[in-house]
C-alpha cells in the first residue's frame, strides 16, 4: 500500500539488477519486474536491461502506447528520489 512506499536513490536502484531482485524506474516510479519478468511480451533479456536503473527512456522508445502505470501498479515499491 501507498504507506509502505520507499524513497528510492538511484545508488539503491543499483542494487536491484538481478533476475531475482530486478527494480527499474519509470517516470518516476520505481518496480519489481521480478514478478513480470516471465510475461513480459518482449522478453526477459529487454528487462533485464533496464534492470537496477532508470528505465524510462528505453520503455518510451519501445512501447510508449503501453501504461506501465497500470500495468505494474501492483510491483510498485518506491518512489525515485536523489542521492
Ligand atoms: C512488448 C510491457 C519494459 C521491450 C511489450 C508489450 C507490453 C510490454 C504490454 C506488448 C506491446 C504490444 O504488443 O503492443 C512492458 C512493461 C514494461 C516493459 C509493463 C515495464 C516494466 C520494457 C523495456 C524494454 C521493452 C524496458 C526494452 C529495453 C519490449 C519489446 C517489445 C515489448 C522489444 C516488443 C516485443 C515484440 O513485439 O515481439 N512490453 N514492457 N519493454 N517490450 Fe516491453
Amino acid at each position: 500500500g501507498v504507506t509502505s512506499l520507499l524513497r528510492v536513490t538511484p545508488s539503491m536502484l543499483k542494487e536491484h539488477n538481478k533476475k531475482d531482485d530486478a527494480w527499474t524506474a519509470i517516470n518516476g516510479k520505481v518496480y519489481n519486474m521480478t514478478p513480470y519478468l516471465p510475461y513480459h511480451p518482449g522478453g526477459e533479456k529487454e528487462l533485464m536491461r533496464v534492470a537496477g536503473r532508470d528505465g524510462t527512456k528505453l520503455f518510451a522508445l519501445t512501447h510508449a502506447w503501453v501504461s506501465a502505470e497500470m500495468m505494474m501498479d501492483a510491483c510498485m515499491v518506491g518512489l525515485m528520489v536523489s542521492d
